[in-house]
């Protein structure tokens, strides 16, 4: 219930994305919100009211002069209710009007007179978007404080392809929850690795360690959720790059370390999740290794990878340093001799029980200041206790 207690108003202007919408209030009841809808006349020829209605379990309004509102001021009413105003769609022209100040139904009158935050997410044909006047009018959003979220760019319903169609209903979830979190890491830039490395023995084989990189993606979102310049490097993994982070994508570890030293100078937190191959291949076969053509099986000599944590840590002024231990037993004793041996202020635990990959952990952060266990919970959840602590942890310093 990511959005518990949380109250929106929900602007939908007229364009076909009001489709999405529709789901958009599904999503956010589930997460815990009170959503009130408010519709443009144009929004209602797309999605009827009633709709909105059942999903939200509130009537929507749409009318200026909504004989229901006994002060006649729905619009004040409206956004004093609200801790955030979220427009999706929001269409070429509701933009140009909240750009230009224009306060000239329900939505815009509602806008110019709220005083919480505004969200906008555009929808629009692609030359729409690309269009100066637009670009002017975002421009102008943007110095008055207004958070646009998307557009994203794809298939249009028209036909055309390119940037303007609004994000997915879970997409501005995300953007909605991301812009609830405190902002504990505002100015910071994070480094992570995530996910495996693969070691290629030939063309079509290596070594590789199970690794899903859901966690440290996870760590990735909530770091930029809690305002701090992300880059993640991550391994080869089938995860979507959360949004605001700029992902460099590497095989194998010694890429992932010639990553990581390109960019750790200008970071103030280094976490490494990444389940790094401690071994590779001595030598790449560059053809197949083909069975039969000989008389003993193959063996494959390997040499040892770098540490990389250890080596960021060991840097004469090194970022905070964050390190993992997955252990299947006596995890408060590896995971504190990791931290001293790595000489890394915070090591992050969590015992190997039911295997890999799920979507809940439980784990145990272990710092100077001893050992703080975290209860079991969604690994994003965990995430965020996690960004938590290090913010904490870069204040100390
Ligand atoms: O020594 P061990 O592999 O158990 O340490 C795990 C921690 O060290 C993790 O944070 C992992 O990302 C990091 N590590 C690394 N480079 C390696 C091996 C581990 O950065 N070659």
């Amino acid at each position: 219930m990511e959005l518990a207690g949380k109250r929106i108003v929900l602007g939908v202007t007229g364009g076909i994305a009001a489709y999405k919408a529709a789901e958009l209030v599904r999503l956010l009841v589930k997460a815990g919100a009170t959503v009130q809808v408010a519709m443009t006349e144009a929004a209602t020829r797309f999605v009827t009211p009633v709709t909105f209605q059942a999903l939200s379990g509130k009537p929507v309004f749409s009318d200026q002069w909504d004989p229901r509102v006994a002060n006649n001021m729905a619009h004040i009413d409206l956004s004093r209710q609200a801790d955030v105003l979220l427009i999706a769609p929001a269409s070429a022209d509701f933009l140009a009007k909240l750009a230009n100040g224009l306060a000239d139904d329900l939505l815009t009158t509602m806008v110019l007179a709220r005083d919480c935050p505004l969200l906008v997410a555009p929808a629009m044909n692609r030359q729409m978007w690309d269009n100066p006047a637009t670009r002017r009018n975002i421009a102008a959003l943007r110095e008055d404080g207004v958070f646009i979220v998307g557009p994203a760019s794809g298939d249009q319903a028209c036909g055309e392809t390119g940037p303007g169609r609004m994000l997915e209903a879970e997409e501005v979830l995300a953007e909605l929850i991301a812009h609830f979190q405190p902002k504990l890491l505002a100015g910071k830039r994070v480094l992570l690795t995530a996910g495996p490395t693969f070691e290629a023995i030939d063309p079509v084989r290596g070594i590789t360690n199970l690794s899903t990189g859901k966690m440290g993606y996870a760590i990735s979102r909530a770091a930029c959720e809690a305002g701090a310049q992300v880059t993640l490097i991550s391994g080869p993994v089938c995860l979507p790059c959360p949004a605001g982070v700029t992902r460099i994508a590497v095989t194998s570890a010694l890429q992932m370390h010639e990553a990581v030293f390109r960019h750790v100078a200008e970071n103030d937190v280094f976490v490494a999740v990444a389940a790094v191959a401690d071994y590779r291949p001595a030598g790449f076969v560059e053809q197949k290794i083909k069975k039969g053509q000989r008389s003993s099986p193959p063996t494959i000599e390997l040499v040892e990878n770098p540490d990389i944590l250890a080596e960021v840590a060991a840097l004469p002024v090194p970022p905070l340093c964050v390190g993992f231990a997955a252990e299947s037993e006596n995890l408060a004793e590896y995971a504190e001799s990791k931290r001293r041996s790595k000489k890394v202020p915070l090591v992050v635990g969590n015992l190997i029980q039911d295997g890999f990959g799920g979507e809940e952990n439980t784990l145990i952060l272990f710092d100077d200041d001893g050992q703080h266990p975290l209860a079991p919970a969604p690994k994003l959840q965990l995430a965020r206790q996690l960004v938590a602590r290090i913010a904490v942890l870069l204040g100390k310093r």
